[in-house]
C-alpha cells in the first residue's frame, strides 16, 4: 500500500521527540515483513525488538491478514455487551489453556493499558463483593510500567510518565526496584534481593494488610530495561499477599506468549498469580488486543454476587472482544502452536543471550540483563541521562537495526523466528554502532 507523507504536521506522535521527528529526522517504516522493516528512504532495518515486543512470529504474516480479512468481510462488527460471536469464546478456551494454574477466565480490552485499568477495578470489585470493600490500595513498583492511563500510571513506577500528571490515583504505594549494583551483568535471574518483596510486608504493617487490594508487578519489569527478578522474590511477594489476602496482579504485556520461556512468565517462574494482563503477542500485534485473565475463585465470586439477570461487572469496551481481533488473535495462536514458537523460543534464547553479554566487552555498556527471549543493555551516560540513548536508537536505525530505548537502556527482544544469522545480523550492527562510542 503507498499512503503519502508529505505533510507530518497533524498527528501528535505518542512518546516521540515530535518537533526533532518532523523537522530533523523522520523514520517512516512503509513495509514489515518477517524480521525486516524498509524505510521510506528504501534503507532496510533488521527488527531486534519484535516491533515492541509484540510479533514472536514476525510481521505481515499471511494467515493472519487472510484471517482478520475473512472476518471482516463476513462480520465487522458486533456489540459486545449482551451479546457475542464465536471466535471470542474459541479464543478464551485457547488462552485460558496457555495461562497459569485455575486462571480460566478471559476478558477483552483493546491494549496493554487498558488492561492493566479493567484488572486493577476487578481487584476492587472482587473485595467489595466479599465484604472487603476497605480494600482499596494498590502496591506497584519504582520502575513498573503499566501503561499509560490513570490507574496504570499510577502503579507504574517510572517518573517521567507520572511527573508529568500530578497525583494519580489515591492509595498507592510503590515499592522499590529491584535493581541492585551488585547484580550487574547477571544472566537470568540474579542470587541476591530476595529481601526486597518483603517492602510489601512494610507497606501490610504501616497501613494494615486489610486494606490493600492488590500488589501489581511485571514479572521481568519491561519497558524500563528489562529486571529480571531475583530468585525467590517473586515467590516471596506470593507469599506475604496469601498472608493478607492481597490480590497478585502479574503484568505479563510483554512476558506473556513464550517471551520469559514458558507460555507465561507464571509458569517461568512456578509462581501463581490471581490476574494475569496480556496483550501485544495476544495477536502478534497486527490488530490490538488486550485481555486480562482471573483465577476461578474472582470469576465465580463477582458473576455469582449478582441476581441472575443483573450485569456483574460494570465494565467493557465498545471495541472488547472486536471480531478482526478475535480472528488474528485465533491466527497468531495457530500459528505459535503450530510452529512452536514457545519452544523455538527457548531454543534460540541461548544464542541470543550470548551475543548479548558478549557486549559486556565494551567499556561504554555498563550493564547487561536478560533472560529468555528478552534483554537489555545500558550505556554510559554521555551528558545528561538519556541523551546518549535517543543518539543510539537514531543512529542504530540508520544502521539498519531497530531497537527500544528507555533513557540509556537499549531493549532488544527479537521474533522467536530469527535464526543465529539473524541474531548476528542484529548484534553486529548494534555493536558498529556504540563500538564509536
Ligand atoms: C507491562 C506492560 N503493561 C502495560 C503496557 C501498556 O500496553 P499498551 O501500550 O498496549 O497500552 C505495556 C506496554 O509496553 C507493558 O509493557
Amino acid at each position: 500500500m503507498q499512503y503519502a507523507a508529505n505533510d507530518l504536521r497533524h498527528h501528535w506522535m505518542p512518546f516521540t521527540a515530535n518537533r526533532h521527528f518532523k523537522n530533523e529526522n523522520p523514520r517512516l517504516l512503509v513495509e514489515g515483513k518477517g524480521l525486516v522493516f524498509r524505510s521510506h528512504t528504501g534503507h532496510e532495518i533488521v527488527d531486534a525488538v519484535s516491533g515492541l515486543f509484540c510479533s514472536p512470529a514476525g510481521h505481515a504474516r499471511v494467515e493472519i491478514a487472510d484471517a482478520v480479512h475473512a472476518q471482516l468481510k463476513d462480520m465487522s462488527y458486533c456489540q459486545p455487551f449482551q451479546h457475542g460471536h464465536p471466535a471470542s469464546f474459541e479464543l478464551s478456551r485457547k488462552v485460558a489453556r496457555l495461562l497459569p494454574g485455575d486462571i480460566d477466565y478471559v476478558f477483552y480490552t483493546n491494549s496493554g493499558s487498558e488492561a492493566v485499568e479493567t484488572a486493577l477495578k476487578i481487584a476492587l470489585l472482587y473485595h467489595r463483593v466479599r465484604g472487603q470493600g476497605q480494600r482499596l490500595r494498590f502496591v506497584g513498583r519504582e520502575r513498573g510500567y503499566h501503561g499509560v492511563n490513570f490507574g496504570g500510571f499510577s502503579v507504574g513506577g517510572m517518573v517521567k510518565n507520572r511527573d508529568m500528571f500530578g497525583l494519580g490515583i489515591p492509595g498507592v504505594v510503590h515499592m522499590r526496584h529491584t535493581w541492585l549494583e551488585n547484580n550487574r551483568f547477571t544472566r537470568g535471574q540474579p542470587e541476591i534481593g530476595a529481601e526486597l518483596a518483603d517492602d510489601l510486608q512494610r507497606f501490610c504493617d504501616i497501613h494494615g494488610g486489610d486494606t490493600i487490594a492488590a500488589c501489581i508487578v511485571e514479572p521481568v519489569a519491561g519497558s524500563v530495561g528489562c529486571y529480571v527478578p531475583p530468585k525467590g522474590y517473586l515467590e516471596r511477594l506470593r507469599e506475604i499477599c496469601d498472608r493478607y489476602g492481597i490480590l497478585l496482579i502479574l503484568d505479563e504485556v510483554i512476558c506473556g506468549f513464550g517471551r520469559i520461556g514458558d507460555n507465561f512468565a507464571a509458569q517461568a517462574f512456578g509462581v501463581r498469580p490471581d490476574i494475569v494482563t496480556m496483550a501485544k503477542a495476544l495477536t502478534n500485534g497486527a490488530i490490538p488486543m488486550g485481555a486480562v485473565g482471573v483465577s476461578e475463585a474472582i470469576y465465580s465470586e463477582i458473576t455469582e454476587a449478582a441476581p441472575d439477570t443483573a450485569i456483574e461487572f460494570f465494565h467493557g469496551y465498545t471495541y472488547s472482544a472486536h471480531p478482526a481481533a478475535c480472528a488474528a488473535g485465533l491466527a497468531a495462536q495457530t500459528i505459535y502452536e503450530k510452529e512452536g514458537l514457545f519452544e523455538r523460543a527457548r531454543e534460540i534464547s541461548g544464542y541470543f543471550l550470548d551475543r548479548l553479554f558478549d557486549l559486556q566487552r565494551m567499556a561504554v555498556v555498563t550493564d547487561i540483563r536478560g533472560i529468555g527471549m528478552l534483554g537489555a543493555f545500558d550505556l554510559a551516560p554521555d551528558g545528561n541521562p538519556g541523551v546518549r540513548g535517543y543518539r543510539a536508537l537514531q543512529e542504530m536505525y540508520d544502521a539498519g537495526v531497530l531497537t527500544k530505548v528507555t533513557g540509556d537502556s537499549i531493549l532488544v527482544a527479537p521474533a522467536f523466528v530469527a535464526a543465529e544469522a539473524d541474531i548476528d545480523r542484529m548484534f553486529d550492527t548494534i555493536q558498529g554502532v556504540i563500538a564509536k562510542y
